[in-house]
């Protein structure tokens, strides 16, 4: 296993999450079964991310084109969130894992709001890892709130326009202080961005597997940071 502290470890590793549907279907069963599954393979990468060092792991969970979905799909989804935090919150804070839910929550019944609210709280503090669940999310609203925050503080005589520079503007996305994205992993074979992170990924590695989320292991992350150790980052240089 690779050390944290002498190599690379990808700082910000974002997850696209994808392949539940496929791998219930493959096994007969509903949809909503291999969402279940996808919570073991959640923790899996969670536990990895933690041991690996890595400083900020944000998983897509649930898109702002997701509500198109069959209403009982996103209920059952809604459901399982709820189950998920009323679950793990403890789990998480005893590994000192910070948890953010990151997206418009405006949609979300009041009583997951609460909840949310309620382990954001209890794990502010913690410092081994952030955690974000991005949840009603997508990059275009995100850059767009950003802007507008950006908008607000400039009509209250906050800001001057000419002095923002990017790293000012990023303070305003919901992934606030968090460096930038490392290494992008998307499963099930798919190779697009999905407006995830658009701003925040703008120069991460990519890393697509055919594995479907519910397979999603220690292991597989573990190849995906391998392969991500041997790229050469250039960010636009020579
Ligand atoms: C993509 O598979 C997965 C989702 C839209 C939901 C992700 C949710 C989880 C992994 C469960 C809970 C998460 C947390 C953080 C507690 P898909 O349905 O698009 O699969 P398909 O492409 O095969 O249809």
């Amino acid at each position: 296993m690779l050390q944290n502290k002498t190599l690379n470890v990808p700082q910000h590793v974002a997850i696209i999450m994808d392949g539940n549907g496929r791998w219930a279907k493959q096994k007969g069963r509903m949809r909503i079964f291999g969402h279940k599954n996808g919570v073991r393979a959640v923790q899996e990468a969670v536990r990895y991310a933690t041991k690996m060092g890595v400083r900020v792991l944000t998983l897509y969970a649930f898109s702002s084109e997701n509500w198109n979905r069959p209403a009982k799909e996103v209920s059952a989804l809604m459901l399982l969130f709820m189950q998920a935090l009323e679950k793990q919150s403890h789990e998480l804070h005893k590994n000192n894992i910070r948890l953010k839910i990151i997206g418009d929550r405006s949609r979300f019944s009041e009583k997951l709001q609460n909840k949310i609210k309620q382990v954001e709280k209890l794990t502010e503090n913690n410092t081994a890892l952030v955690l974000n669940v991005a949840a009603n999310y997508g990059g275009r609203w995100d850059i767009l709130q950003a802007a507008k925050k950006l908008a607000i503080a400039y009509d209250g005589g906050e800001v001057a326009l000419d002095n923002v520079t990017e790293d000012d503007f990023q303070k305003y996305l919901v992934t606030e202080n968090a460096p930038p994205v490392d290494l992008l992993i998307r499963t099930s074979g798919e190779q697009r961005l999905s407006n995830f992170l658009l701003w925040q990924a703008a120069y991460a590695e990519l890393f697509f597997t055919d594995v479907l989320w519910p397979d999603f292991t220690e292991q597989v992350f573990h190849q995906a940071v391998i392969n991500f150790q041997q790229r050469e980052r250039r960010f636009g240089g020579s």
